[in-house]
């Protein structure tokens, strides 16, 4: 197992939470289809600061639309999308609601992260340089304190002697932890993670998993984490959400979406799960 060498400096801008009820991630009747296909089906999601929600699900179920979207990597057809209070796609004009300016959604986009099934690593650059470039193509940071800061990052997961290590020199489970700190560099508030262990033997599993169980206790991040590893979900999540056709069927702590599941296609759904691992 990986021992993680520790950083006492905020992975984000931290301010004191407001003790408001503001959700930090809101979906509000979100329709999404492909032709006749409804991926997203009127939902409703609202997670709070600092909330860890585990989605899980069936394959197709629209899980990773659902991330997709809140990344603006997919359009919603319906609906809204609001991150620490602004709507995604819109914005407020003399009070009415029009179209969001491109700066408007690279601004509410840039309170979150994500993390991919698939490393999604620039082949081509160090360890080290895929975690320092954004910072400064994109938020304009000099490129020595983006520097400094992308140490910390690998650093705090377990990569400080792979700095310059290119992607096809690192396994796996090291890549997908070079993505994670990639996506931290960009003081995101929402970290997304879509399957982030799915394409991994198993024995990397469990180093990438403590990383990203470390952020969830250590630090002020809301999480949304798609996810099959149900062990994890349980230890992990305040909040489990079974998604089915589009939609949450059901949800509810660890203990009783696990324990005392309500619907019996959550039923079978867990026990088809529990069969095959
Ligand atoms: N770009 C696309 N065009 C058409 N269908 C798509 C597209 N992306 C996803 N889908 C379909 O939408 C459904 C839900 O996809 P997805 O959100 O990836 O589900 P999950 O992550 O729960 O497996 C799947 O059946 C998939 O085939
Ligand atoms: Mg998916």
């Amino acid at each position: 197992m990986t021992v993680l060498s520790m950083t006492t400096r905020p992975l984000a801008d931290e301010a004191p939470r407001a003790q408001t009820a503001q959700p930090m991630v809101r979906f509000r009747d979100v329709c999404k289809s492909y032709g006749s296909f409804t991926v997203l089906n009127h939902l409703d999601l609202e997670v709070g600061a600092n909330e860890k929600v585990a989605i899980i699900g069936p394959s197709g179920s629209g899980k990773s639309t659902l991330l997709r979207a809140l990344m603006t990597l997919e359009s919603i057809d319906s609906g809204v999308i609001e991150v620490d209070g602004d709507p995604l796609t819109h914005q407020l004009r003399n009070g009415e609601p029009v179209r969001a300016s491109e700066a408007h959604v690279r601004r509410v986009r840039g309170k979150i992260g994500m993390v991919f099934q698939s490393f999604n690593l620039f082949p081509h650059m160090s360890a080290l340089k895929n975690v320092m470039e954004a910072p400064v193509q994109v938020l304009g940071m000099r490129r020595d304190e983006a520097r400094e800061r992308a140490v910390e990052l690998l650093e705090m997961v377990g990569l400080g002697n792979k700095l310059e290590h290119y992607p096809s020199q690192l396994s796996g489970g090291q890549q997908q932890r070079v993505a994670i700190a990639r996506a931290l560099a960009m003081r995101p508030k929402v970290m997304l993670f879509d399957e982030v262990t799915s394409a991994l033997d198993p024995e990397l599993c469990g180093e990438v998993l403590n990383v990203v169980r470390r952020l969830g206790t250590e630090h002020n991040l809301t999480m949304l984490m798609v996810t099959h590893q149900m062990g994890f979900a349980r230890e992990f999540a305040d909040r489990v959400c079974f998604f089915h056709q589009g939609n949450i069927l059901e949800q509810g702590t660890p203990e009783q979406l696990f324990g005392h599941p309500q619907h019996e296609r959550t039923r079978c759904f867990l026990s088809a799960v529990n069969e095959a691992s």
